[in-house]
């Protein structure tokens, strides 16, 4: 079904139902990413369907592997093992994903080519400083343009090194990571604060070694993964919607089964039980098949509280902090700090998400590294432009919901980028 750029919402009185919610984005990279550089077959079922992971797997088809898509969404990656990437005949294009850009550019550093990537107007304004700076002192060679791409990577033999990363940032130590198994020696990165382990995890199910102690990862270079098969869990972060949807609308229960239960992803679930919803958790598979647990999540409305997110709890949350602001649409305040990071994402999304409430007529004020969202009053509804940001499309949704007239929200083809099907499943809850 097409995805339509303009998208009417109309108020609803409650959300109800059972689903399922597509695979999740950023584990479906770095499966996609590890089976090719993997020896063998690889079987990824369930894998993410939006438009970010298929600019990964454009990537990896344009470096040489070969990639075949079956009809029920199960990508086969034909890995032949490390070392035999080969260099892309032009500029392979990241579309819309840091994460994409990020972690490719890990993964090209240490081979004997150059490789630009390009990436649409967002992510041409997105800081690469972050990959550029460690990638460098491992030995590769990268240009750019004042920090933003195009990202051109001259790879080169990598030494090992040890990187504290700046910011809190998966997708910089995943970078460091994926570009230490082609260095010398043994690659360290210390985080400033614990961020999503998917690569960790996902390096172990391909049958390498990866030590974690605290907040150090370590991984040597030169090892031997070997192809698999896994199924990705479903994504927490677009399910995220939907908990929020029935944690804030009186009469609401909403359960969502095979959905992604990484600790390093669920923090949204103690924000909904502090906001005073019921929360229950059955986990399915605790040590999860691939490393990764799964299992269903149940929500529903109770009360109306209050939230305050501190800047501690900002990396654990920083996917789902637009969701979240859709609680407060719904009555009760919200106000997040610590969350500058926010500013750099697929939009602006502080000043995206309080011009988007405040065209809802909702309150909302912006603050340097934050917002506050206060539910004072009913939303009158209004126009939202979700600027090209799949996150601001699928939060103004919710906060439509609690509107007194219908809503439209400009730019909502953008759920393709990590939820292609979000309007739909929204039609079936609504009551
Ligand atoms: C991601 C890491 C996070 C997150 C992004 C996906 C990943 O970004 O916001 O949506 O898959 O590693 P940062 O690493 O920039 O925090």
């Amino acid at each position: 079904m097409p995805e339509f750029s303009t998208v009417r919402v109309a108020p609803a009185h409650r959300v109800e139902g059972r689903i399922r919610v597509p695979g999740d984005k950023s584990i479906a990279h770095r499966y996609a990413i590890l089976a090719a550089l993997a020896e063998g077959r690889s079987e990824l079922s369930n894998f993410a369907p939006g438009a970010d992971c298929r600019s990964t797997v454009g990537c990896l088809r344009s470096l040489g592997v070969d990639i075949q898509e079956g009809p029920t969404g199960t990508f086969t990656v034909f890995g032949r093992g490390f070392g035999t990437l080969r260099a892309p005949d032009g500029p392979i294009d990241a579309g819309n994903s840091g994460t994409t850009m990020r972690l490719m550019a890990g993964v090209v550093a240490g081979y004997p080519f150059t490789t630009t990537l390009i990436g649409d107007s967002s992510l041409s304004r997105r800081p690469m400083r972050r990959v550029m700076e460690p990638l460098a002192l491992m030995g590769a060679r990268l240009e750019a343009t004042d920090g933003h791409p195009p990202l051109t990577v001259h790879g080169a033999r990598l030494h090992a090194i040890a990187h504290t990363p700046s910011v809190p940032s998966a997708q910089v130590k995943s970078a460091v990571l994926l570009a230490g198994l082609h260095a010398d020696g043994t690659t360290s990165v210390v985080e400033p604060a614990a961020t999503r382990d998917h690569t960790e995890r996902a390096l172990q199910a391909f049958g390498g070694q990866v030590s974690v102690d605290g907040l150090t990862v370590r991984v040597s270079g030169g090892q031997h993964l070997v192809g698999q098969t896994l199924v990705v869990p479903g994504d927490f972060s677009s399910a995220a919607f939907w908990l929020v949807a029935a944690a804030a609308l009186p009469g609401s229960q909403i359960e969502v089964e095979n959905v992604g239960l990484n600790p390093t992803r669920t923090a949204l679930l103690d924000v909904l039980r502090r906001f005073g919803a019921h929360v229950e958790v059955d986990v399915v598979d605790g040590s999860g098949v691939s490393g990764e647990p799964r299992g269903t999540v149940r929500v529903a409305h109770r009360e109306t509280r209050n939230i305050e997110i501190a800047p501690s709890e900002v990396p654990g949350l920083i996917d789902e902090l637009p969701a979240i602001a859709a609680l407060a649409a719904h009555g009760g305040r919200v106000s997040v700090s610590g969350a500058a990071e926010l500013r750099v994402k697929e939009s602006d999304r502080i000043a995206a998400l309080v011009a988007g409430f405040r065209n809802l007529g909702i309150d909302a004020d912006e603050r340097p590294d934050g917002f506050v969202i206060s539910g004072g009053r009913q939303p009158t509804g209004g126009v939202a432009d979700a600027m090209g940001d799949h996150r601001m499309a699928m939060s103004f949704a919710i906060a439509a919901l609690a509107a007194s007239a219908p809503s439209t929200i400009d730019g909502a083809d953008a759920v393709v980028i990590s939820y292609p099907g979000f309007f739909q499943t929204l039609d079936q809850i609504v009551r």
